[in-house]
């Protein structure tokens, strides 16, 4: 469900009633009632219309969570179950959204409440305000200002553990989003007598006690310090430690406080230095020393804790020393140096020990607000806090009650001016009937106390100033003569009879009947503590230290600026800084939260109702509750009434054209609204009930979803129209261009098809118009053939007799001639070439050319053939003739020959003529060398070969060594009767000699030679050639005699086995066989 839906009321599971104006009937007792049976039911918070009375439960309650913040945020004041965050809620809204600076007043007893709800409403406000880095870190350095303030301000007294022992005001500033920008922090009145002397069963301000126990041994140790309590005579020890109270984590707590406010880490120890320099000053005891004019002087006992002091503090021990028992008073132009007393010197220490520290809070809370306030000048909104100290009455009441109880009487008239006064003056200025309330107005008091004239506090300045010797009694008896006609001063001297025999009122003390109750003040100390006074001497050794803190904290030690005037007064600044405050708080719209403390003992579940019938009664609740009751809980001006509701009623929506008034006269007549609870002011309605205030809000409410229902279907008709003429026009460009282009195409397939079939029709025309011409002209071939065929046939048998005797002889020459000519012409084309080689000829065309055909090959053949030759050389020639006879002799007879074709016969081979080496073999030879090559001479012996050069000329052969060129033999060829060679490829030759001849004793030759085939051709050759030697045979043989020397020897050819390898191979088989085998080719 959504947080708008949920329909709820204050008065929704009421316990007793919500806002005590609802109370029936309304006497203090029902009053009180309500209050416990809320209590009771841990209900602390009533409302007085607008106003929050809080009861202290004493516990914490399960009531400020951040559900809870969120459950208020927004919501209407009276929508929900009292709480002080719905009046933190309404201050914040109209300060943001109606620009109205706000202050909330808080107000009690001590112990009563106030400074944890200025904490609630101060956590409300920044838990719903702006969010952000910066914005957060402004909120946290607000909140955390509080601990701070608190350890060095609050004490735990016999009403509260944590009384705040100062007045605070806090202005929070806003910027115009309501994001907080900063603050401001007004202190008022510090106790300061606390930090010399507590009463009975109360401690000294919180920090005492918080750094002793937390701070660690090494701080400690620095700032010379003992952790235990029982050491420092300022301390009271019979209540040193509180009920669930943990100074040490405090003392953490507020060291990381002041990290968060932007205290520097210097400026902190500053700060515990001077805490501890007030210790140390409680220690300083003093002895009377008799001087020789009879006067007693005091003197420092011990003097180590006045060292330690000076130490902290950077102070001249001397100096100090000397002002504690010497006094200077300057007066015009000299100075008067008088000894102090013991008692004077102990006066003087507890000054300076009150001075230090509430200058020291003075100086923190200036820093916070250093820190805190706001960095931008623009225009802020302001929401002012203030917890200040309750009304207070003690056994013994001195001059800081009297000035709290004052500022409370001040604080009550605020309250009277704004809500009781204000109220009933507003109804008789509306001209509303009214029934007066009766109610006790302060301002009499006020008066008894501020008056400038005869003023309480007027008189006790007057005294102080006074010369001459001015004591208590003397301020009493002024009082006594002054006041004693007021009707609310009591005192037993006063000239007023009534009080000389009041017991009850004892002689050194007046009086006041405050509005909350009688208060008794014992004179005794009112004139010292207005004085305040510190000697100079103090404030000047103060000033001289060497401490930056301590300097800044005793300006008037300025021995430069000695100001001989007397400072201000207590009494007078207090005054001063109150006018200030009311001031400033009438400016503001005032939200009020009244404590109230429900029993004496700090104890939860306990109500008691005398207690709180007090405070109900000097709070003024009953006279508010009675005010609220007899008037209106709201009003409102017609204008804005009508501009606000104008949406309620037919006739002033929207525009009501008449007077604002009679406007909403119109409309509440129109809502039925009962008469009872409405009256009509001069410039305002009042509405005398707030729910009538809500049945309105309610009712805007609905109308105004009514009216954003309609405004939302108006504009989404208006959207969707818009929306769908986009789309019609849209429609209607696109369907316009799609229907050209789907035209456009189908023209196109019209006129191609169009064109196909013009085409088709076109063609078919023209073929058949082709057919019919093509068959025109056919038939007219035909004709003429026919007509040629008969003509010829018609010529032929009129012309045959003529033609048969010679046309065949004449017909077949005619071929024949044109045969040959084509035959002929044909030859001619394909001749084959000129190489002698070619055999190929042309096909023969015709069978009867047969004979001519080969007639005609031989010739071409012999031509050629002649042409071939005739381009030969004689040498050339000469060298064809040897490879002829080459031809014929070994052709077909021995293997070796073929290989020797393609060999050209070179003749010489060795080089004879050029090699120097057989130049000597060469001039022997006298004929020209036919041929000259190594050859193998076969050894009869063993059948191996030795190289020999092999000589041939035309008359003779010679075998020479090869390496020396000598002659071995010479056969002239006549000698020379055949040769002998096998048929098989090898190269032996046996060289045969004519028996008997000169050249046989020696043996035929058997050689070897690859050239085998050209030595013999030649050696053949020049027996052929020489006309008187006879043809050499040549022998073609396998198996043939050799005659060496005596015997012959057979050589045989055999052919060669794989064994024998590739080359020849000759072995003597036995005497008569030389065996050669030959690898077969
Ligand atoms: N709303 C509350 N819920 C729980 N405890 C509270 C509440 N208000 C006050 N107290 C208790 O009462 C004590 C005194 O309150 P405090 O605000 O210091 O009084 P005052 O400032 O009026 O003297 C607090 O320390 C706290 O224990
Ligand atoms: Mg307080």
């Amino acid at each position: 469900m959504s947080k708008m839906e949920v329909k709820t009321s204050l008065l929704d599971n009421m316990i007793g009633v919500g806002d005590m104006v609802l109370i029936e009937p309304l006497s203090e007792d029902t009053f009180i009632e309500n209050l416990r049976k809320r209590f009771e039911h841990n209900e602390i918070y009533t409302y007085i219309g607008s106003v929050v009375i809080s009861m202290n439960p004493y516990k914490s309650l399960p009531i400020y969570t951040a559900e809870k913040v969120e459950e208020y945020r927004n919501r209407n004041f009276y929508e929900l179950s009292p709480h002080i965050y719905a009046l933190a809620d309404e201050a914040y809204r109209s300060l943001r959204d109606q620009d109205k600076d706000q202050c909330i007043l808080i107000t009690g007893e001590s112990g009563a409440g106030k400074t944890e709800a200025s904490k609630f409403v101060m956590s409300y406000v920044a838990a719903v305000c702006g969010k952000g880095q910066e914005v957060n870190k402004v909120k946290e350095q607000l909140l955390q200002s509080n601990p701070v303030l608190e350890a060095f301000g609050n004490a735990k007294t016999v009403r509260n553990d944590n009384s705040s022992r100062f007045g605070k005001y806090m202005d929070i500033e806003f910027d115009f989003k309501g994001d907080p920008l900063g603050g401001v922090i007004s202190n008022y009145l510090l106790e300061k007598s606390r930090v010399v002397k507590q009463p009975r069963g109360e401690r000294n301000f919180h920090i005492f006690y918080q750094l002793l126990s937390g701070a660690s041994d090494d701080t400690l140790k620095k700032l010379k310090l003992d952790r235990d309590f029982s050491k420092y005579n300022y301390l009271s020890l019979d209540s040193a430690t509180v009920n669930g109270l943990d100074d040490a984590a405090c003392f953490r707590t507020v060291r990381n406080a002041m990290q968060i406010v932007g205290f520097m880490e210097d400026e902190v120890q500053s700060v515990l230095e001077l805490v501890a320099a007030v210790l140390k000053l409680g220690n300083l005891e003093f002895k009377p020393e008799s001087r020789c004019n009879g006067f007693d002087e005091s003197r420092i006992k011990d003097k180590n804790d006045l060292k330690e002091m000076c130490e902290l503090l950077g102070i001249e021990q001397s100096v100090l020393e000397r002002a504690f028992s010497f006094r200077t008073v300057e007066a015009k132009m000299e100075k008067v140096s008088t000894t102090l007393n013991v008692a004077q010197a102990y006066y003087a220490r507890d000054a300076l020990a009150k001075n230090l520290y509430s200058r020291l809070f003075s100086w923190l809370v200036n820093r916070i607000n250093e820190s805190i306030k706001a960095q931008t000048k623009s225009r802020k909104k302001v929401m002012g806090v203030l917890d200040i100290y309750g009304f207070e009455i003690f056994e013994d009441n001195s001059f800081e009650q009297f000035i709290i109880n004052y500022c409370n009487e001040k604080l009550q008239q605020i309250f009277i001016e704004l809500t009781l006064r204000e109220e009933q003056e507003e109804y008789i200025r509306e001209g509303i009937e009214w029934t007066n309330i009766e109610y006790f107005n302060n301002a009499i008091i006020c008066d008894l106390i501020e008056n400038n004239k005869n003023g309480i506090l007027a008189m006790l300045d007057e005294e102080c100033l006074r010369p001459g010797t001015v004591t208590d009694e003397t301020f009493l008896d002024k009082l006594n003569t002054v006041c004693a006609e007021h009707q609310h001063f009591e005192s037993r001297q006063s000239k007023n009879s009534k009080f000389l025999t009041d017991h009850s009122l004892p002689h050194n003390c007046f009086r006041i009947q405050h509005y909350a109750g009688k208060v008794l003040y014992r004179v005794e100390g009112f004139v010292d503590k207005n004085n305040d006074l510190l000697y100079r001497d103090l404030s000047q050794a103060m000033y001289k230290a060497n401490h930056s803190l301590i300097k800044i904290l005793f300006p008037e030690g300025n021995p430069a600026k000695v100001n001989l005037k007397r400072p201000l007064t207590a009494g007078f600044q207090f005054r001063a800084s109150v006018g200030t405050l009311m001031k400033n708080l009438l400016t503001k719209n005032p939200n009020y939260i009244r404590c109230i403390k429900p029993n004496d003992k700090k104890a939860a579940h306990i109500f008691t109702d005398s207690l709180v019938c007090h405070q109900v009664r000097y709070l003024g609740l009953m006279e508010n509750v009675r005010v609220r009751r007899a008037g209106y809980a709201f009003r409102q001006a017609y204008e804005p009434c009508l501009e606000r509701y104008k949406m309620l009623c037919k006739q002033t929506w929207p525009h009501w054209k008449g007077p604002a008034r009679e406007g909403v006269e119109v409309l509440l007549k129109n809502l039925q609204v009962p008469a009872e609870e409405f009256a009509y002011g001069r410039s305002k309605i009042f509405i005398r009930n707030p729910r009538t205030l809500f049945f309105l809000e309610e009712k805007r409410r609905q109308c105004l979803e009514d009216l954003a229902t309609l405004i939302q279907k108006i504009y989404r008709g208006w959207k969707c129209r818009t929306h769908f003429l986009l789309l019609k026009k849209s429609q209607v460009v696109v369907a316009a261009w799609y229907r050209r282009f789907a035209q456009q195409k189908k023209y196109q397939n019209i006129r191609s098809s169009a064109l196909v079939v013009q085409s088709y029709i076109r063609g078919w025309k023209a073929r058949k118009l082709l057919r019919e011409l093509k068959h025109k002209k056919r038939c007219e071939e035909a004709v003429t053939t026919i007509s040629a065929y008969w003509h010829g046939t018609q010529v032929r048998r009129e012309y045959r007799k003529f033609f048969r005797a010679n046309a065949g002889k004449k017909i077949y020459d005619f071929t024949i001639q044109r045969i040959m000519q084509k035959y002929f012409m044909g030859l001619k084309k394909t001749m084959p070439s000129m190489s002698p080689v070619d055999k190929s000829w042309p096909a023969r065309p015709y069978g009867f050319l047969d004979g001519m055909h080969q007639e005609l090959r031989r010739i071409f053949h012999l031509w050629r053939c002649k042409k071939y030759r005739s381009q030969f050389t004689e040498e050339k020639k000469a060298t064809y003739e040897e490879k002829l006879a080459a031809s014929e002799l070994f052709k077909d007879k021995k293997a070796l020959y073929p290989s020797s074709v393609g060999q050209p016969f070179k003749g010489d081979y060795v080089e004879i003529t050029k090699n120097p080496k057989y130049q000597k073999l060469n001039s022997l030879v006298e004929d020209k060398v036919l041929l000259a090559d190594v050859v193998s001479k076969i050894n009869r012996a063993n059948g191996k070969g030795a190289p020999r050069i092999f000589l041939l000329t035309k008359k003779s052969l010679v075998l020479a060594d090869q390496k020396t060129g000598q002659v071995k033999a010479s056969v002239p060829l006549l000698d020379l009767s055949s040769v002998s060679v096998s048929t098989q490829s090898d190269g032996f030759f046996a060289l045969k000699l004519k028996e008997g001849s000169t050249s046989a004793a020696k043996g035929d030759f058997l050689l070897s030679s690859d050239r085998l085939i050209e030595i013999i051709t030649k050696l053949h050759r020049i027996g052929a050639a020489s006309a008187e030697r006879n043809q050499i045979n040549i022998d073609i043989s396998d198996e043939f005699l050799v005659q060496f020397k005596q015997d012959k020897v057979c050589v045989k050819f055999i052919p060669g086995t794989p064994k024998n390898g590739n080359g020849v191979a000759c072995k003597r088989k036995n005497n008569r066989l030389l065996e050669v085998s030959v690898p077969s080719p």
